[in-house]
């Protein structure tokens, strides 16, 4: 029996990326989006190359109500679902000076990067339990990097990446088999960025084929801040 996996914000970018390697991999997809005909054209590509995809699950993490119904279809259309990729998220202003960030900026970054992925992750984590299931988070790191620190983005993620730890050490102390980790794919050309495309950033789809290979490695991740492009030290 193929395994089902949820991807949150997977009609574009990162997200797409790892729904198609996923899906190439054997994976059935059910894809998280806030709008039928975003979600409709990701799942019309992603059949085109013949992914499994059972659906899509409309998802808005600013509102509890779309999160709670979202949990409720999954529970009941998919109850053997067992890998949600927490991959949607905002990135906030990030031109500003630390000091300078609007509140509503810091609010919005936490609503979505933090409270919504918490609200979502809290409400399937007895589903993603009882299917022995897994948990993977895109983030970006918590150290303040001398080269690119925005607030309001970091700040949240940052949030985002104590719950991933909290949540591990939860799981481990109380002898559960299920895990939860997180993925920073380093700097991606995508809308989230205005398509950025620096030396040293990476394709969605070069960065879903390595989230994809490390979530079929067969290894048990639980807690792990994963870098898919590790600084080599001299
Ligand atoms: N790009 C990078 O350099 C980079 C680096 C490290 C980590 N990441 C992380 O990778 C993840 C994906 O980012 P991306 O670069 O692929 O960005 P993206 O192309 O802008 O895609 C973001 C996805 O999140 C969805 N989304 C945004 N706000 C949402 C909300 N309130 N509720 C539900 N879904 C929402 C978007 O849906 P719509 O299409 O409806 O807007 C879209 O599907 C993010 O968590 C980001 O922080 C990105």
């Amino acid at each position: 029996m193929k395994k089902l996996a949820f991807v949150t914000g997977g009609n574009k970018g990162i997200g797409f990326g790892i729904c198609r390697h996923l899906g190439l991999s054997g994976w059935n997809i059910v894809l998280g989006a806030r709008e039928e005909s975003r979600a409709m054209k990701a799942i019309e590509n992603l059949k085109s190359e013949g992914i499994d995809v059972e659906g899509w699950v409309k998802l808005e993490l600013t509102d509890m109500e779309s999160i709670e119904n979202a949990a409720k279809k999954i529970e009941q259309s998919w109850p053997e679902m067992e890998l949600l990729v927490n991959n949607a998220g905002i990135p906030g202003n990030m031109a500003l000076k630390s000091w300078e960030t609007p509140i509503v900026d810091i609010q919005q970054t936490m609503k979505v990067n933090f409270v919504g992925t918490f609200s979502l992750t809290k409400r399937l984590m007895p589903l993603i339990i009882k299917n022995n299931g897994r948990i993977v988070n895109i983030t970006v790191p918590s150290e303040v990097s001398p080269y690119w620190h925005p607030l309001a983005y970091v700040a949240s993620k940052g949030a985002q990446n104590e719950m991933t730890a909290i949540m591990a050490m939860d799981l481990k102390q109380n002898n559960i088999n299920a895990e939860i980790f997180n993925i920073h794919p380093g700097p991606t050309t995508t809308d989230l960025n205005g398509n950025m495309a620096l030396p040293g950033f990476h394709k969605p789809d070069t960065v879903g084929e390595k989230v994809a290979e490390l979530i079929n490695d067969g290894k048990n991740h639980n807690g792990e801040f994963i870098e898919l492009y590790p600084i080599v030290q001299e």
